[in-house]
């Protein structure tokens, strides 16, 4: 075999077994093992590891443990240690330790996305991507194909889900929102009320109410999302239709909303957005700007969100900047400002005038 053939068979089996990352990470996340690494203060041998998971019978069995590590060693999930540092005399036994990835996944960490990891690799959401498939052939979502119903009338109906979905929406908007309110503040000193449309249980309007006190929050909802949200101090829940009609506010902020939607459905949206805010207003959008020839940090994930939105959502996509330039001014926004904050979400300023 000449050497691109082989190169091509490395490559194809790598993929094929991609998946295999993502439960690794899912199992390591759901037994515990970067808080009991922490909890040492230290690296920590494979046996120290297994004493820390809860819940281990008679059975249990170190050698797939050994191989979710190694892995995950591979993958620079954790580090390996095979040397004393007091010495630099080889250990009897390596030692496994943290690294910047699976820092991001201690229940104490600002940055903790291990709730977004669970959500992402459940069945629930991972049966869909089964049916890629069939959604090239028919058209549709993966969602309502392995579920029967879309996502988001599948949350009102699984109180399970919706905890889920909830806890690593939460998760992920709190890092980014850390990362807004660290380094744009300007963006809402002159905004004394914000509506956050479709803010699903209030967190990211909280944070920013936390920031600026002075601002007046809405967490805007469906009725059944805002009945389970939990009371912030100066944040009001608001249920209600996006579609319909929108709470007045000086300003609108979206996240993770508009890329849901096909274009139709988001001009209709940015339409009551309008109606919403005054004319010196602003809706802050913070969603994807699609770079898909990019090499940038994000850019990788950002085309797999894409296709996550349609499998997931079936008229959802991300948009490149002149989708989104043609959408916003479709919409009513003919001005806007991209900022990219450095993770896969961009903050995109629009303005109706
Ligand atoms: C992907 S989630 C984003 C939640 C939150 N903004 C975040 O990023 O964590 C989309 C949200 O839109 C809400 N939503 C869907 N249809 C809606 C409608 N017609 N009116 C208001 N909100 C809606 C959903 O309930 C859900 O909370």
């Amino acid at each position: 075999m000449d050497e691109e053939i082989i190169l091509g068979q490395a490559d194809i089996c790598k993929y094929m077994y991609g998946f295999v990352d993502s439960m690794t990470l899912r199992c390591v996340v759901e037994l515990g093992i970067p808080d009991i690494i922490h909890s040492h203060g230290r690296p920590i041998t494979l046996t120290e590891i297994l004493n820390g998971i809860p819940n281990l019978s008679s059975s249990f069995d170190i050698n797939y443990l050994q191989g979710i590590m190694t892995i995950l060693v591979r993958r620079r999930v954790f580090a390996v240690h095979k040397f004393d540092p007091k010495d630099g005399t080889n250990l009897t036994e390596i030692r496994y330790g943290l690294t910047p990835s699976s820092k991001c996944l201690l229940k104490d960490s600002k940055f903790n996305l291990a709730p977004f990891v669970l959500l992402e690799t459940h069945p629930w959401i991972t049966d869909p991507w089964n049916y890629l498939g069939k959604c090239v052939q028919e058209g549709g979502s993966g969602f309502v194909k392995a579920h029967g119903s879309d996502v988001f009338k599948f949350g009102s109906d699984h109180p399970e889900f919706f905890k889920l979905f909830y806890d690593g929406m939460e998760c992920s908007t709190k890092v980014l929102v850390q990362v807004v309110l660290d380094k744009y503040q300007q963006v809402f000193k002159d905004v004394k009320s914000i509506v956050d449309v479709g803010g699903g249980t209030g967190m990211m309007i909280s944070e920013i109410v936390k920031n600026h006190p002075h601002i007046k929050g809405i967490n805007f909802d469906l009725p059944h999302v805002v009945a389970e949200a939990p009371d912030y101090p100066g944040v009001e829940h608001v249920g209600g239709d996006m579609f319909v009609e929108i709470p007045q506010a000086d300003a609108i902020t979206m996240k993770g909303i508009l890329h849901d939607w096909n274009d139709d459905a988001c001009v209709k949206i940015l339409e009551n957005c309008k109606k919403a805010i005054p004319k010196n207003g602003k809706v802050i959008i913070i969603d994807c700007v699609l770079n898909p020839d990019g090499d940038d940090l994000f850019d990788d994930i950002k085309v797999v969100s894409d296709l996550g939105m349609r499998v997931h959502c079936s008229d959802g996509k991300e948009r490149t900047e002149a989708e989104w330039e043609k959408l916003l001014k479709k919409g009513g926004f003919p001005r806007y400002k991209i900022t990219h904050v450095v993770t896969v979400q961009s903050m995109i300023e629009a303005y109706p005038e």
